[in-house]
């Protein structure tokens, strides 16, 4: 694990520190459906952020991050949310410590790491949820796993997103070489070994920042909870969009909102496309799992409208490189990584060939990495 120039120097100063490592999400399919309580396939990702950390005697969380060159001292005892500052995540934790009344001390904290920010890998879940780690380990809180990633959701939502389970399930419980079909509704995860042999995954980092704040994310989940409300008065038994199948769905499409109808319809496609992508990836049809994939962009674009021109611009230039099974966007949307599986051997054409159509029509740079599916947080050993 490559330790950053900065966190090597907060360890050559303080040899009592501990290092943790908590990786970013990805996902292979399966996007907008957690918060429906529906199915999602993600893992962890091999690229992370690392926390060095050592408690210290004041009374606040000092948390220096590497990346920005910048120290947020978070007040223990009444900690602001600076909205605009990534110390927005450290305020949070902080705030849902105390509102569960755990015990909180002072702690010496450096991260840094080759996780992107605003990739669509979930960075922000990475530090919060690293937070959380930190915190039950250095000060004895004892939680249990279920506990820790519940308290990383509420955190998020205190900085203004209403996010779903997924990317917090899959930090804290992801395995190396595996991805976690989780149930979101009664969080029962099957771990599902994706195969070494065969294609490999790749993320194609557009460097279009998303800030889900200022997202219509939030509006997504306010349309799938009206069409929640409608289906209920038809059939009291509908909690979530979990519960319509495309039957269910058509008998509304009359008295819907047209656009809110399309929205229920990408979660409801997508759920299905979940189930159908364990099964292709089980049988190692890979044909299928690029369809797959291909099927999800088109239904988060035009259903969902999730999606912008860089995105939609990788994903149908990737297909018409040979060696390319299927693209589609990853995360939230808006901007952040295409996810695309591809043949190894063509690796090195399919990155020149992309990234020279993308600085040819957008003028700058697009990053390329093959994902390894890797272990969730997890202390690391500094021998
Ligand atoms: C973000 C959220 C997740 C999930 C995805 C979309 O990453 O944090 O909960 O909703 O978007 O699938």
């Amino acid at each position: 694990m490559e330790r950053t120039p900065a966190i090597s120097s907060f360890l050559a100063r303080r040899p009592l520190a501990t290092l943790y490592r908590a990786p970013g999400r990805i996902n292979i399919i399966g996007e907008h459906t957690d918060y429906n309580e529906g199915f999602v396939l993600p893992g962890a990702s091999h690229l992370h952020l690392l926390f060095a950390v050592e408690p210290s005697m004041s009374q606040d969380l000092r948390v220096q991050a590497g990346r920005y060159e910048e120290t947020a001292s978070i007040d223990l005892d009444d900690p602001p949310i600076r909205m605009d500052h990534w110390s927005r995540y450290v305020a949070a934790v902080v705030q849902t410590a105390r509102a569960h009344q755990l015990p909180l001390s002072g702690l010496e904290i450096i991260f840094d790491g080759n996780l992107p920010a605003g990739a669509g890998m979930s960075s922000s879940s990475a530090l919060t949820c690293g937070l959380l780690y930190i915190l039950n380990h250095q000060l004895g809180w004892q939680l249990p796993l279920e506990k820790l990633i519940s308290l990383a959701q509420e955190s998020e939502h205190r900085t203004g997103v209403r996010g779903g389970i997924m990317d917090q399930f899959a930090i804290f419980s992801a395995r190396r070489q595996e991805a976690i079909l989780l149930d979101c509704r009664s969080l029962e995860a099957q771990f599902v070994p994706i195969s070494k042999e065969g294609p490999f995954w790749y993320l194609v980092d557009s460097g279009v920042q998303h800030n889900l704040v200022h997202s219509p994310y939030n509006q997504r989940r306010e349309a799938c909870e009206r069409m929640v409300a409608l289906a209920r008065t038809r059939n009291s038994n509908v909690t979530a969009l979990r519960d319509l199948d495309m039957d269910a769905l058509h008998l509304l499409q009359e008295v819907a909102d047209q656009e809110d109808f399309r929205m229920a319809r990408h979660v409801v496609t997508e759920n299905q496309r979940v189930g159908q992508m364990v099964e292709a990836l089980t049988r190692c049809d890979w044909e299928r799992a690029g369809q797959l994939l291909l099927q999800s962009h088109q239904s988060l674009r035009d259903d969902y409208q999730v999606s912008c021109v860089e995105l939609d611009f990788l994903v149908d230039s990737l297909i018409t490189l040979p060696g390319v099974l299927g693209a589609r966007l990853m995360g939230a949307g808006f901007g952040g990584s295409v996810l695309c599986l591809a043949d190894p051997d063509r690796e090195e054409e399919i990155t020149n060939r992309i990234q020279h159509m993308f600085a040819d029509r957008f003028d700058q740079s697009c990053n390329v990495y093959r994902v390894a599916l890797d272990d969730g947080i997890q202390i690391v050993d500094l021998q």
